[in-house]
């Protein structure tokens, strides 16, 4: 199967890096959001960072117009009707991505691949809302996705070889490196960098060292280029917590609580980076 027009929902950080990519590499794209302001702002980050492409002549100034002129801006799931995959970013919330899937079985074409960018929901249970679980699949990119190179393809229980393939090939021509994963809480990315993130957060709450502090110990003692509190506001404090609640559920081990902190952040609306406010003030 050639797919050749992709609708990416959510405009939100993710979103915004995978439409961008895939417009890039050729395909025909719909950005979707149900905020105009939220799709708006999505689409002049994208102008933004290919304009800055030009500036470092990585690409030409008829590359960056050839690029937006294949991105399309789309605020109702039905301009989903002629794709050939469809790639969610919404919020980490399983009730949003099975409502989000449910409406989406019935507006694309039958040989349409679902692919969802969740961080940690089982792929199995949100191809369950639909008719096609065969041709639903995890296609997770890591932020920012213009520079990351992995993505994670997650396998659901009934995802067919043919989904897995088209997929995998999809990657590659995104100039991005697949990895196949198992449906298991986090996946893999996940599983490993949110508890440590989690002991971050727990080191600060204890008073074990300052916020500054613990990143400084991960980013010279360790070589990370963040430290792992200023990932966690890079990445949005509520979608840190969303995955912990998934590896402490999924997995039944307290080993995963999340920090009282973290929850309490994400309650005062600290989301980190996006808000304004998390562990630092931006
Ligand atoms: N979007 C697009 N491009 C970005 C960007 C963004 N948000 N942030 C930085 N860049 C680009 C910059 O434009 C710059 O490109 P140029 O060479 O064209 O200038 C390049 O990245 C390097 O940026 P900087 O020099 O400003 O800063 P840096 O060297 O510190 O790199 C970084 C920035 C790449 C983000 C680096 O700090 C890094 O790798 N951080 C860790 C990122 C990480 O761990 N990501 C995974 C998060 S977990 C995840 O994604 C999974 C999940 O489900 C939560
Ligand atoms: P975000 O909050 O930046 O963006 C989410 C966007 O989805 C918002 O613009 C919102 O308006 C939109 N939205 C919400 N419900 C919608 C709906 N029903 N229809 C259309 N649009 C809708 O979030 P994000 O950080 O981009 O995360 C999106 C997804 O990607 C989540 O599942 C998250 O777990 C996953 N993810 C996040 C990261 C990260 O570092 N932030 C990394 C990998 C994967």
């Amino acid at each position: 199967m050639e797919i050749k027009k992709v609708m990416v929902i959510g405009a939100g950080q993710m979103g915004g890096g995978i439409a961008q990519v895939c417009a890039q590499a050729g395909f025909e794209v719909l950005l979707n959001d149900m905020n105009v302001e939220a799709l708006d702002k999505g689409l002049k980050r994208i102008e933004k960072l290919l304009a800055r492409a030009v500036e470092k002549e990585r690409i030409s100034e008829s590359d960056k117009a050839d690029t937006l002129g294949r991105l399309v801006a789309s605020s109702e799931l039905k301009d989903a009707q002629n794709c050939d995959l469809v790639i969610e970013a919404v919020v980490e919330n399983m009730a949003v991505k099975e409502k989000v899937f449910g409406e989406l079985d019935t507006i694309v074409p039958k040989h349409a691949i679902l692919a969802s960018n969740t961080s940690s929901l089982p792929i199995t249970e949100i191809a369950a809302t639909t008719k096609r679980p065969d041709q639903v699949i995890g296609m997770h990119f890591m932020n920012p996705v213009p520079v990351m190179k992995l993505v994670e393809i997650i396998r659901g229980l009934q995802t067919s070889d043919e989904t897995y393939k088209a997929i995998e090939d999809m990657t590659k021509k995104l100039s991005k490196v697949p990895v196949e994963v198992e449906d298991f809480p986090g996946f893999v990315a996940n599983r490993i960098l949110m508890p440590m993130i989690n002991e971050a957060i727990y080191t600060v709450y204890e008073g074990v060292s300052s916020v500054e502090d613990v990143d400084t110990v991960m980013k010279l003692g360790m070589n990370h280029p963040m430290g792992p509190l200023t990932l966690a506001d890079f990445i949005g404090l509520d979608t840190c917590l969303s995955i912990m609640e998934v590896l402490y559920e999924g997995f039944g081990d307290s080993k995963y609580r999340p920090c009282p902190l973290l929850r309490k952040y994400v309650k005062a609306g600290w989301l980190g980076k996006k808000s304004g406010r998390g562990f630092y003030q931006y």
